[in-house]
């Protein structure tokens, strides 16, 4: 019997002396848990061995016992310090093949400008809100009434023809120009509070063949000043002020009578050519003068279709074309540039840089 006993407690020890070498060796952690599987799986040789327990007697039974125990600690300590080196393994392994290089440049992030024409818009802004001016907008779907009635503009009068609005219904349509805002503001404007001093930038909608100086989406900048003993002085003064600071100081302007429905008198005005200073080229067709605006003192009946007296009271109007300034200013020669979104076109103009 002490043979038998002794028998087993040697083959136990045999297979850790074969065990031990092959998990220090193992290459991967599935070889590793074949090597498990071999000696602990459900019929590994260790397994075996155990069966013969049944057939020992009571005093030898543990001695088999504690020497698979010994066996199991063994066993357990090699295969748990190769398995979390192996893993350890796999890791750096993972780490090093999904690695950034972080020292390759950062790819550098397009800057977007901001559009020529609102560069223009805000430049011409600052200097009416420096001035004292409020800025103040209105609906680009507008009603009939204020586009054109409250304008002065009466049912029959042409600039009303089908061929320049963009009709919605028979009393709405898109703003053929910025002039209803006059209309809104004079209705709300409180004078007991000071004088009404406004400039509205927006958008204006025509019926027009888009060509490279016609397009049927423009821009417009109204002005509109209304107070007590306003005259066509005051208004000559702003709109010199306006055209030095755009042009240069050294710009004259010029008015030259015109006729709107909704002022009395009516001017266009000019303003002496930037690029020859009044001989003569190709940007003011060797007139020497460029025209840049429409003007005039508010009519009566408009100033008393919103409720003002007008004899207590009185006022200037000006609407003028930001496209227009923006492509004398900077000579460009297609008003189609403006809305093609061509960066090649957009970014020459980093003024606007955010
Ligand atoms: N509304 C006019 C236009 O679109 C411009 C203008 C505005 C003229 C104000 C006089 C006064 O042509």
């Amino acid at each position: 019997m002490e043979n038998q006993i002794q028998q087993h407690i040697e083959a136990v020890t045999a297979l850790l002396n074969k065990a031990l070498p092959q998990i220090e060796v193992s290459d991967s952690l599935s070889q590793l848990d074949d090597i498990r599987v071999t000696y602990l799986g459900k019929k590994g040789a260790l397994t075996q061995i155990a069966a013969a327990m049944k057939g020992l007697s009571n005093e030898d039974r543990p001695r088999l016992g504690q020497a698979m125990n010994e066996f199991k600690a063994a066993f357990s300590q090699a295969f748990d310090s190769k398995k979390s080196e192996l893993e350890h393994r796999a890791l750096n392994q993972q780490l090093a093949s999904e690695a950034l290089d972080i020292s390759l440049p950062g790819r550098q992030m397009p800057m977007g400008t901001r559009h020529i024409i609102t560069q223009t818009m805000e430049e011409i802004e600052d200097l009416f809100i420096g001035m004292g001016y409020q800025v103040i907008e209105g609906p680009e779907v507008e009603m009939d009434h204020y586009n054109f009635e409250m304008m002065n503009l009466p049912k029959s009068h042409p600039a009303r023809d089908m061929q320049d609005t963009f009709y919605i219904d028979p009393e709405t349509l898109m703003r053929t120009h910025t002039s209803p805002v006059q209309a809104r503001v004079m209705e709300q404007h409180d004078f007991t509070k000071g004088p009404l001093k406004m400039i509205s930038p927006g958008k204006v909608f025509r019926r027009d063949n888009d060509d490279a100086t016609h397009s049927h989406q423009f821009h417009q900048i109204e002005g509109l000043v209304v107070d007590k003993h306003i005259t066509m002085a005051d208004l000559k003064g702003t709109l010199e002020v306006f055209a030095q600071a755009l042009f240069g100081q050294e710009r004259a302007i010029r008015l030259r009578p015109s006729y709107f429905p909704f002022t009395e008198p009516s001017v266009e005005v000019d303003v002496s050519c930037f690029k020859c200073g009044g001989d003569g080229c190709n940007v003011c067709k060797q007139t020497g003068w460029i025209e840049i605006l429409g003007a005039g003192m508010v009519h009566p009946n408009v100033l008393e279709m919103a409720g003002i007296d007008s004899t207590v009271y009185s006022g200037f109007a000006f609407g003028m074309g930001p496209d227009r300034v923006a492509m004398l200013k900077y000579n460009v020669d297609d008003i189609r540039h403006f809305y093609q979104n061509d960066l090649r076109f957009l970014t020459q103009f980093k003024g606007g840089q955010n």
